[in-house]
């Protein structure tokens, strides 16, 4: 039998980012994957196989609506579906073959199979079952469908079949103005689909900054989303292929039905800990079905560990990865520490939309006095040249202070500009220190100094 210091359950980002770690900080280490390839749902099924389709159908985009205006005349590229999923596939081969190569660096031994935890301190993949001292449960999370709603990924898929639909549909209902609905959904549009997104609250990208989400809906809008706000859906019915979506508006009850070639279902995830045979181990869980944890991962059973989507928070992959990288330092006798105030959400959409910490409305909640400071991508050089003006930066900071408290960014490159905010907010910077930082001509990174300069004396191009 194996022994090991620790086995990780799952290669997502989360638990191939521990088990590297793991090994660095000189632990025996294993890590437990069933899916025919490493990097889990983010690898395979997720973020870097949607990327992919935003890249090629932007590029589209911009062929189809900017290249004449700077000169650059003919014909439109023409879609070749097939080859377009095909260097989809290729994206997640070199990145999958990726972790491979990294494990095999860093000496981590892959257990190919589905993972279970007998007792504490061992683990069974299919009939080897391994000794280790301590197990980090990385199992992630699943879709989250809704009732009256199966999903059979062909004519109603889950973000996994809308990566690999057999055809470009000509009518596309999405279920969800959230992350995964406004990704795909402008996929589809770019394509040629019409595209209906039916929201359950009154707004889209719930949780975001009240102002962002306005701008971005009136932009997804202008490149052909339509939105139906307020209403529930009830059910989706197929026949030979086609789909009937049933929803009903908040407002007053009415019952519609609309038509669909494919419907995509992005109402959310949930944790996914099948087969782990926590229930026997009495691992607690809370109510939404996540795995309990201390401030440092640690479960209520000595010698197991839980990080990533199976426990709270937001289901990101790079949350996961900062979790996978303490957690590892905690089992190596370090002070793993994750800054749960500074993570940035991003949507990869064109534009992109980005966030970090407090919105406006958060801080009304809380009573805080702030102020803030915005400067629109209008008044940026770059921003113009590139066709890519419409949008923001917002900044909140503290009124007494000036320490920065939030960042809201739509715009150009908008998930890499808000890391210079989280930088700053890291270190517990005020508005103040951004704006006296130089920042390079002509950038867009211009734009989040012009909004920390708003914040105070007042930006110079707006
Ligand atoms: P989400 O939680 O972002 O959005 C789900 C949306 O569905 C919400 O707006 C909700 O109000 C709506 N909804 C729920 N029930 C409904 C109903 N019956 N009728 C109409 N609307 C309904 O979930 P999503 O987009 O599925 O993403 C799942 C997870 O994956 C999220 O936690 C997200 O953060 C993560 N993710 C992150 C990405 C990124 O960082 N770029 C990309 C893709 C996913």
């Amino acid at each position: 039998m194996s022994q090991y210091d620790v086995i990780v359950i799952g290669s997502g980002p989360g638990g191939y980012v521990a088990a590297i770690r793991c090994a660095q900080l000189g632990l025996k280490t294993a890590c437990v994957e069933g899916r025919e390839t490493l990097g889990g749902t983010c690898l395979n099924v997720g973020c870097i196989p949607s990327k992919a389709l935003l890249h090629a159908t932007h590029q589209l985009h911009e062929a189809e609506h900017n290249f004449a205006k700077m000169g650059l005349k003919g014909k439109s590229p023409s879609v070749d579906w097939p080859q377009m999923l095909s260097y989809k596939d290729e994206v997640i081969g070199q990145n999958t073959k990726g972790i491979e190569f990294l494990f095999k660096k860093n000496k981590v031994d892959w257990l190919k199979g589905w993972g279970s935890i007998p007792e504490a301190g061992k683990v069974k993949v299919g009939d080897d079952t391994y000794e280790t001292k301590n197990i980090i449960i990385a199992s992630g999370s699943e879709v989250s469908t809704l009732p009256g709603v199966e999903i059979d990924e062909k004519t109603v898929v889950s973000s996994t079949g809308a990566l690999e639909l057999g055809k470009i549909p000509k009518k596309l209902v999405v279920i969800g103005a959230g992350v995964i609905g406004l990704e795909l959904g402008s996929v589809y549009a770019r394509l040629g689909a019409e595209v209906q997104v039916i929201e359950f609250l009154d707004h889209i990208t719930p949780g975001m900054d009240a102002e962002v989400s306005k701008t971005f809906q009136r932009i997804l809008k202008k490149q052909g989303l339509n939105f139906t706000l307020g209403a529930a859906v009830q059910k989706v019915d197929v026949s030979r292929g086609k789909a009937k979506v049933t929803f009903t508006l908040r407002k007053n009850d009415s019952e519609h039905v609309i038509d669909a070639d494919t419907v995509l279902v992005a109402t959310g995830r949930r944790p996914f800990t099948d087969g782990l045979g926590l229930d026997a181990l009495g691992v607690a869980m809370s109510e939404r079905g996540q795995i309990k944890t201390d401030a440092q991962w640690r479960t209520n059973v000595p010698g197991i560990y839980a990080i990533g989507d199976c426990i709270d928070g937001p289901m990101l992959a790079h949350k996961a990865e900062d979790e996978g990288m303490a957690a590892a330092e905690v089992i190596a006798g370090k002070h793993g520490h994750v800054n749960y105030g500074v993570i940035p959400g991003v949507i990869y959409t064109h534009p992109e939309v980005a966030n970090v910490g407090a919105t406006e409305e958060t801080l009304k909640q809380e009573g805080r006095a702030y102020k803030v400071g915005k400067f629109s991508f209008m008044g940026n050089g770059r921003a113009k040249a590139n066709f890519a003006a419409d949008g923001f930066v917002k900044i909140l900071a503290d009124k007494e202070t000036d320490t920065i408290l939030g960042a809201h960014i739509i715009g150009p490159m908008a998930g890499d500009l808000i890391h210079e905010i989280c930088v700053a907010m890291e270190f517990g910077a005020s508005a103040e220190d951004l704006a006296l930082t130089c920042h390079a001509h002509p950038t867009y990174s211009e734009a989040v100094r012009e909004a920390a300069l708003a914040c105070n004396s007042g930006a110079i191009h707006a």
